[in-house]
């Protein structure tokens, strides 16, 4: 046995004593022992547990691998996700004004990855372990907004009908107006016989629509988003924030950041998060990589009353982004992938845009972004973090850059 006093905390949630030794479930000023395997402390006990720990809300927290960080105090992880943007910003030399966090209340997640595997008497349905592949059941989930409960249950059946014995089976299930929209990937193959059965349990669980290794099984009831005044039918499994609370967080800044003009271009525009409510005050003109989403963001804005004109465009921003004379507009929104968007930002940096909204799920990439925005005269005028990931280590922001 060892002991190790905890230093800080790691961008991936765990906590990090000198060496570099990792323990999971640690906090920072904690004094902690078990035995070291290489850079992981393992089997750990605390010996002198920090003011910030408190008792995980959730009973299932031990074993569930879905958050990881819930033996950490509010307040606690407030400050330190502001702290994360804080550092990256500091890493390349930059400062600003870092609002406090808004973060999205337990049970608030409208979309999440279930795994299934079949077992000798019925089914397994719930999330991952901690760094294992065994499935925990989460009947008391803390996370996830009870109407997306229920969706065990379906998958529960899904995986006894539909999956072999060997695999694991995984449903993208996400809340929308009309109840669950569920996509399945990994069961066994569609065939006529199957798609029969897989269509009474969609009538019997009132599933919204069923999707099944991305073909459409049935649709029981529109599966409409609703972005401002105009209602989204997003394709399958498609990207949506994690929780309303966190979209209107986002929402709500990226609005602020935008002070004057009348059009704009929202790159990685998605099904139209934000494109559709500014349109209700500007032209728009929406970019989007997946062709189906840019063709939902495209039929809800046709559908909509009283919203300003709206294009769009599905285009690689990465391999061919927008050049800059090209960003012939007032301002831009860019809410890039986890890997930023280091080509497009290149040319953002060479336009003359007035403001542009950066909204980001990594500060480190947003901070290298920042820095080449910062370099070409654009200050960055403030960050607003976003927990919509609650108990996790993820870190969201929007943030607004001006031209000097
Ligand atoms: C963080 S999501 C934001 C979507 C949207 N702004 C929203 O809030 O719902 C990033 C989006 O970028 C898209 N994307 C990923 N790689 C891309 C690329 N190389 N070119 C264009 N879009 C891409 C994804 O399909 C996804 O819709």
């Amino acid at each position: 046995m060892s002991q190790i006093d905890i230093q800080r905390l790691g961008l991936h949630g765990d906590g990090i004593a000198d060496g570099p030794i990792y323990a999971p479930l640690t906090l920072p000023g904690e004094t902690v022992e078990g035995e070291i395997d290489g850079t992981r402390l393992t089997n750990m006990r605390v010996v002198t547990p920090s003011e910030h720990r408190v008792k995980a809300p959730c009973r299932h927290f031990k074993s569930c691998g879905g958050c990881q960080l819930q033996h950490a105090s509010d307040d606690f992880l407030a400050d330190w996700k502001v702290e994360v943007v804080r550092q990256a910003l500091a890493a390349q030399g930059l400062e600003t004004d870092l609002r406090p966090v808004v973060t999205s209340p337990p049970k608030s997640r409208r979309r999440a990855v279930f795994s299934a595997r079949r077992t000798k008497k019925a089914a397994l349905v719930g999330f991952h372990a901690r760094a294992s592949d065994v499935i925990v059941e989460i009947p008391d989930c803390q996370l996830l907004h009870p109407d997306l409960l229920p969706a065990r249950e379906a998958l529960f059946q899904l995986c006894q009908i539909a999956s072999s014995r060997k695999g694991e089976i995984s449903a993208t299930v996400t809340l929308s107006d009309a109840g669950l929209d569920m996509s399945v990937v990994g069961g066994k193959p569609l065939d006529g016989p199957l798609l029969a059965r897989l269509a009474q349990e969609v009538e019997r669980f009132k599933l919204a629509r069923l999707t099944w290794d991305g073909e459409v099984v049935a649709t029981r009831a529109v599966p409409a988003q609703r972005f401002g005044a105009a209602s989204v039918v997003p394709p399958p499994g498609a990207f949506l924030q994690a929780t309303k609370e966190g979209e209107a967080a986002l929402l709500h800044a990226v609005k602020q950041a935008i002070t004057q003009g009348d059009s704009g271009i929202d790159l990685f525009a998605g099904c139209g998060t934000f494109t559709l409510p500014l349109a209700k005050t500007y032209r728009m003109h929406g970019v989007e990589g997946e062709g189906a989403m840019v063709e939902a963001l495209d039929a809800g804005w046709r559908r909509a009353q009283g919203l300003k004109h709206v294009t769009v465009e599905a285009r690689d921003l990465f391999r061919n982004p927008i050049v800059s004379e090209d960003l012939k507009y007032d301002f831009a929104v860019i809410d890039p992938p986890r890997a930023g968007a280091e080509a497009q930002v290149a040319e953002l940096a060479k336009s003359n845009l007035s403001e542009i909204a950066y909204v980001s799920c990594n500060p480190v990439t947003f901070a290298r972004d920042a820095a080449v925005l910062n370099q070409a005269g654009y200050h960055l005028d403030w960050v607003q973090t976003v927990d919509q990931f609650r108990w996790s280590s993820h870190v969201e922001l929007a943030s607004r850059f001006v031209r000097k």
